[in-house]
């Protein structure tokens, strides 16, 4: 069965919609299913992939432990008088955006350095326990040198998607083990485990819809699929389909008829995963809303080239006024899944006239037009802020438990609720 739909699917005008290698990509299981009785069908070369990454893991603590014993790795959390002097911020980005640039000369409590500790996803392992310790143990290339480095993280800073099926990429297990250790982040990373479905997340759109009504929130139509069996009822068409949880546009295919619409079915059978569909919305402009920390912007980006993804093929990006109508658009979303410090949504104007709000975007997103540099500056600040307020309630947390004596509790701490009766009785 799978060789025929592969075979029926090669032939299929949408797959030139496809990237290369994207089908290789969608074959990979998810959730992983039972092992197949062929020794080389794809879904157990996939299966395989998943085992070989942990076992590098195993192989890299290894290899970490020899470099440690020959004294080449720089430990940074041991050692109690430097914990003295600075916090360590993890920051999940690629090496091209320097963050240790971005928060140089910066201090958190007054006192503490930040120490910017910096690699992607697929450079990090991790070890948490029950008592709060984390120890991240990452590896990098920089500049053809290999780092090897072991530390502790204060606060994390995540810049990439923990998840992408597009890209083969799941790093859930990672954000389960921050939170594990209960390490503070931004976003949290509460929001940032809940924004690795688009589905689970648009969930959140809608009853924002529900509450604001659809003149103020105007959400784009939208069906779930849980899977493939699902996909009988037609909708009207011209469609786009999205499938799975994929970035920038990958997995997003524009379908104009029933027969399109069964093969782009058959495919979502291989991948295993949900899919959804929404009418194709003849685009006049694309929009997107940022809010960070609470600096807000609103661009507009329109296709030169044509192609209906306008994130595809060249585009013209343009910074637009923010309006109270954006704004109410963006403070909504970012009040989702218990707050998003840094967060975009995306709408699409239509030739109609109509907006039509697509999908809400995290920590991760990325930055874009003129004011990158800035943008990165106030993400910093919104890091300073949230980094202040955890480390400040970790330190108060200390000072109120029974082995700390009273006094050294913070003044700062108690001034609040002194305060608090006074203006209660002026009411
Ligand atoms: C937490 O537990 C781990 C494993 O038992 C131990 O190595 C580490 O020192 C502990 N950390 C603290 C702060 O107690
Ligand atoms: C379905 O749409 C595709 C793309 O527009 C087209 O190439 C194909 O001929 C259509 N098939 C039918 C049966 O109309």
């Amino acid at each position: 069965v799978m060789n025929f739909l592969r075979r029926r699917l090669s032939d299929s005008s949408f797959m030139s919609n496809l990237p290369n290698g994207y089908m290789t990509d969608l074959q990979r299981p998810d959730p992983p299913a039972p092992p197949p009785p062929t020794a080389s069908s794809p879904s157990q070369q996939a299966q395989e992939r998943r085992p070989s990454h942990s076992f590098s893991s195993i192989t890299n603590v290894v290899k970490q432990t020899a470099a440690s014993a020959a004294g080449f790795v720089e430990q940074s959390a041991p050692s109690p008088s430097l914990s003295k002097k600075f916090k360590i911020l993890l920051v999940i980005d690629e090496p091209q955006h320097e963050w240790a640039k971005v928060f140089r000369g910066k201090k958190v409590l007054g006192e503490y350095d930040i120490k910017v500790e910096q690699a992607e996803f697929s450079e990090i392992n991790l070890v948490s326990h029950s008592n709060g310790t984390c120890n991240v143990d990452m590896q990098v290339i920089r500049g053809g040198t290999k780092v090897v480095r072991s530390f502790r993280p204060d606060f994390v800073l995540v810049r990439q998607h923990a998840f992408s099926m597009a890209q083969n990429e799941d790093f859930r297990n990672l954000i389960i083990g921050l939170q594990y250790a209960g390490i503070p982040s931004v976003n949290s990373l509460d929001s940032i485990y809940n924004l690795c479905d688009k589905p689970w997340a648009f969930s959140q759109l809608i009853n924002n819809q529900k509450r604001l009504g659809s003149d103020k929130f105007p959400l784009i139509d939208q069906t779930f699929y849980p899977n493939y069996r699902d996909m009988i009822t037609t909708p009207s068409f011209p469609v786009v389909v999205k499938i799975g949880h994929a970035h920038s546009g990958m997995g997003k295919v524009k379908v104009d008829n029933v027969s399109d619409f069964q093969d782009i079915a058959s495919v979502v059978a291989i991948t295993q995963t949900y899919c959804t569909t929404e009418p194709f919305v003849d685009a006049k402009y694309d929009i997107r809303v940022q809010k960070i920390g609470t600096d807000y912007k609103a661009y507009m980006r329109t296709s030169i080239s044509g192609n209906w993804k306008s994130n595809t093929g060249s585009a013209m990006l343009e910074q637009v006024a923010m309006t109270d109508k954006y704004k109410l658009w963006v403070d909504t979303c970012s009040e989702i899944f218990g707050g998003l410090d840094i967060c975009a949504v995306k709408a699409i104007c239509g030739k109609d006239g109509n907006d039509y709000i697509t999908e809400v975007v995290g920590s991760s997103m990325q930055l874009i037009g003129d004011h990158q540099a800035e943008d990165r500056q106030l993400i910093s600040e919104v890091v300073l802020a949230k980094m202040n307020q955890a480390l400040e309630s970790r330190s108060s947390s200390v000072s109120r438990s029974p082995t700390r004596s009273p006094q050294s509790q913070k003044p700062a701490t108690v001034q609040p609720q002194q305060v608090k009766p006074l203006i209660c009785c002026s009411v």
